[in-house]
């Protein structure tokens, strides 16, 4: 997608160096930083440099051709995929991308290892863009549908947190079917949930659909509910971290008390998800390992001053305790329905199973 009208991706491999957009320092400033070790690959998933389940697997792929560069040894690769399945521990994709590409390197000779382990974090990289691509013409039939029945007027789509094309290659996950929409000449506007602490939505969401032109107006996290009550969110479209077989959903913390909102209000509740994020392995969500982060997130907040200067200031009393959770879990009951690559499905081991046999 677009920044200042020039395309980019998330994230890229050129002269044996990977290239991210620092998202850290997002909206503010766009900075495009090199990793080139299999530590700043860990380091930049651990700061969220990176961030968005999607974009740290594709990350960790191209951590493990960085670590393949440094030290062509089966034990340091070993040491690396561990590394980085667990610089973060909600998202699936993470391990799921680590696993896919020792699975390829198994067996191989030194000689071949890094042409075939670079080909690999491509495919995996190409693929997203293209299962995110598929998940937005799936979802906009639904977005249409609303248009249609409103007589063409304004859609307005409520979204958590960023699970837009910062968050994954291209494209995005949740924001893939509202550009879809758009492109069409659909009328859309979109509800961002600033997503405290971190603000994903304010600094993410919001920056990404304003260069792509598409109205947006940010709002508090606990806003959600009383634009439901008042019939001005006519959708909810989230990103997903972890999807279980049963269709329960791991996403940013605040997605669940969104979900509860939209079911009291009849406002549909839509996930969107590439395959990667499935967990076909845990059956009991609170056997999800919940991240839990530093309690500065919270503590502090940052932002730019009246002289363009990036300034961090505390919030609280330092006494003050703080907990950090930064997931939660949707059940599938409140869940629409499942947004993916292969079509929409119910939130539920038949619905899922359907599509991925
Ligand atoms: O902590 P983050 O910013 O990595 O969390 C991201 C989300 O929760 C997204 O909604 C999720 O990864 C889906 S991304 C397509």
């Amino acid at each position: 997608m677009k920044i200042e009208g020039k395309s980019y991706r998330t994230i890229w491999f050129e002269n044996n160096e990977v290239k991210i957009i620092d998202q850290t320092k997002l909206p503010h400033n766009f900075i495009i930083k090199n990793l080139r070790t299999v530590k700043d690959a860990i380091q930049a998933i651990k700061t969220m440099e990176v961030r968005g389940a999607p974009l740290i697997g594709a990350t960790a792929a191209y951590g493990l051709v960085l670590s393949i560069i440094e030290k062509n040894d089966l034990s340091f690769l070993k040491k690396s995929s561990e590394d980085l399945i667990s610089s973060r521990p909600t998202a699936i994709n993470l391990k799921w991308a680590v696993d896919r590409m020792i699975k390829k390197l198994s067996g191989v000779n030194d000689k071949d290892i890094l042409k075939i382990a670079l080909a690999e974090a491509i495919s995996i990289v190409e693929e997203d863009v293209v299962f995110c691509k598929n998940i937005g013409l799936n979802g906009l039939k639904i977005i249409e549908e609303i248009s249609n029945k409103k007589d063409k007027e304004t859609v307005n789509i409520l979204t958590h947190c960023n699970a837009g094309w910062l968050a994954t290659i291209d494209w995005g996950t949740a924001t893939s079917p509202i550009y879809h929409a758009h492109q069409k000449g659909i009328k859309v506007h979109v509800w961002v949930d600033e997503t405290r602490p971190r603000n994903q939505g304010a600094n993410l969401t919001s920056y990404e659909l304003n260069e792509e032109g598409i109205p947006n107006t940010v709002i508090t996290d606990n806003a959600g509910g009383i634009l439901m009550q008042r019939g001005k969110v006519d959708m909810c479209i989230v990103g997903t971290d972890r999807t279980l077989s049963n269709g329960d959903v791991c996403n940013k913390i605040g997605t669940y008390l969104k979900a509860l909102a939209a079911k009291d209000n009849n406002v549909p509740f839509y996930v969107a998800l590439p395959s990667s994020t499935i967990d076909w392995n845990i059956r009991d969500h609170k056997q999800i390992p919940i991240e839990e982060r530093h309690t500065e997130e919270l503590s502090h907040v940052e932002g730019i001053d009246k002289d363009n200067q990036i300034r961090r200031v505390r919030i609280y009393p330092k006494k003050s305790k703080s907990l950090n959770l930064a997931f939660d879990v949707t059940p599938a009951k409140y869940v629409s329905g499942l947004i993916t690559e292969k079509g929409i499905c119910e939130a539920s081991e038949k619905g899922l199973k359907g599509l991925f046999k």
